[in-house]
């Protein structure tokens, strides 16, 4: 049986910062749960597996990075609210279609069936594209001046489209069955998955109207999260079991997919996100206790278990 996962703990023991990643997710949850249609309106199918997808138990890692990052240089946690639950929309929309026959073809996730599998095909699509038109209306509601607004669409557009998620899901279905080089393997990883997680820390930022050297920093501390995240995600594929990850595990191999693994082994996976803690560590030094929330989720891609 597969258990559901529980939030966001940053670390494998007791967290300095529990309290307040808990409280977070309690808000991302509350702003989803208000954002989504009730399941008993019509069309009630296509609502039912909206929220079946969005109100699983997932990490909700990126809304945590928008509140950390917005937090870190200043911003209150309401006006964070809204970009917090926009890029969980728009995550939980890539994991449906992620999931497509056409795609992955999964049939677990977040421990529970995938939605073309509680559903049907149509419905998932069709959730799928609800819910990213849902992530740019919510966010279209954010607080604060129409230019802010604005930015905040263009960052999660440009992360959601060819530029970014859907550009790095094309290239991994492109390199399927084949080896990619490192670099090919790197800018692969840095759509499909860094784009959202760099969406994520900009948004917290812009809407804390962070400096542009702030900015800058945090996306460095972004590009290296994106990329450790996903690696972990490909180490945990070999390693762990479908009880522990709440999706089936071993697919990449199955699949033939281009992963950090496939290309590097274990070992060399295991190096390279070594070196990505350090250079998280590094770029957020200068911002000293401020970006503690930080690292804490940074140590968290890096070491999380599922
Ligand atoms: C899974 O993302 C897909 C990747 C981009 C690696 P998460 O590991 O954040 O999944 P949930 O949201 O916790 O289910
Ligand atoms: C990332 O890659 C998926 C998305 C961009 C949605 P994976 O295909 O490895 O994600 P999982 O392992 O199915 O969660
Ligand atoms: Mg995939
Ligand atoms: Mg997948
Ligand atoms: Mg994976």
């Amino acid at each position: 049986m597969a258990t559901q996962a529980a939030p966001v703990r940053a670390t494998h023991g007791p967290s300095l910062h529990a309290a307040a990643f808990d409280r977070r997710a309690a808000r991302t949850r509350a702003t989803l749960e208000r954002a989504l249609p009730p399941d008993d309106r019509m069309p009630q199918r296509l609502h039912a597996a909206m929220r079946h997808a969005v109100l699983g138990e997932g990490k909700r890692i990126r809304p945590q990075l928008v509140y950390a990052a917005g937090v870190a240089c200043g911003c209150d946690e309401a006006t964070l609210d809204a970009p917090a639950a926009a890029v969980e929309l728009v995550h939980a929309y890539s994991l449906i279609h992620d999931d497509l026959p056409a795609m992955d073809d999964d049939d677990l996730r977040r421990g529970r069936p995938t939605v073309h599998v509680a559903f049907d095909e149509a419905t998932a699509i069709l959730a799928g594209d609800a819910l990213q038109a849902l992530a740019f209306e919510v966010l279209s509601g954010a607080e604060g001046d129409a230019a802010l607004r604005v930015a905040l669409l263009r960052t999660l557009a440009q992360a959601s489209g060819t530029a970014g998620m859907c550009g790095g899901q094309a290239l991994d279905i492109d390199a399927t069955g084949r080896m990619q080089t490192l670099a090919e393997l790197e800018r692969m990883h840095a759509l499909k998955t860094g784009a959202l997680l760099r969406a994520s820390v900009r948004m917290g930022a812009l809407c804390a109207g962070a400096d542009a050297a702030t900015l800058q920093r945090l996306d460095a501390f972004a590009e290296a999260l994106g990329l450790a995240f996903q690696i972990r995600d490909d180490i945990l594929d070999v390693e762990g079991s479908a009880t522990q990850l709440g999706k089936t595990a071993g697919k990449d191999a199955a699949q033939g997919k281009s992963t950090y693994p496939a290309l590097l082994g274990l070992d060399g996976s295991r190096r390279r996100l070594d070196e990505l803690a350090h250079a998280m560590r590094d770029t957020l030094a200068p911002l000293g206790v401020a970006a503690a929330e930080l690292l804490a989720l940074g140590e968290m891609a890096v070491m999380r278990d599922r």
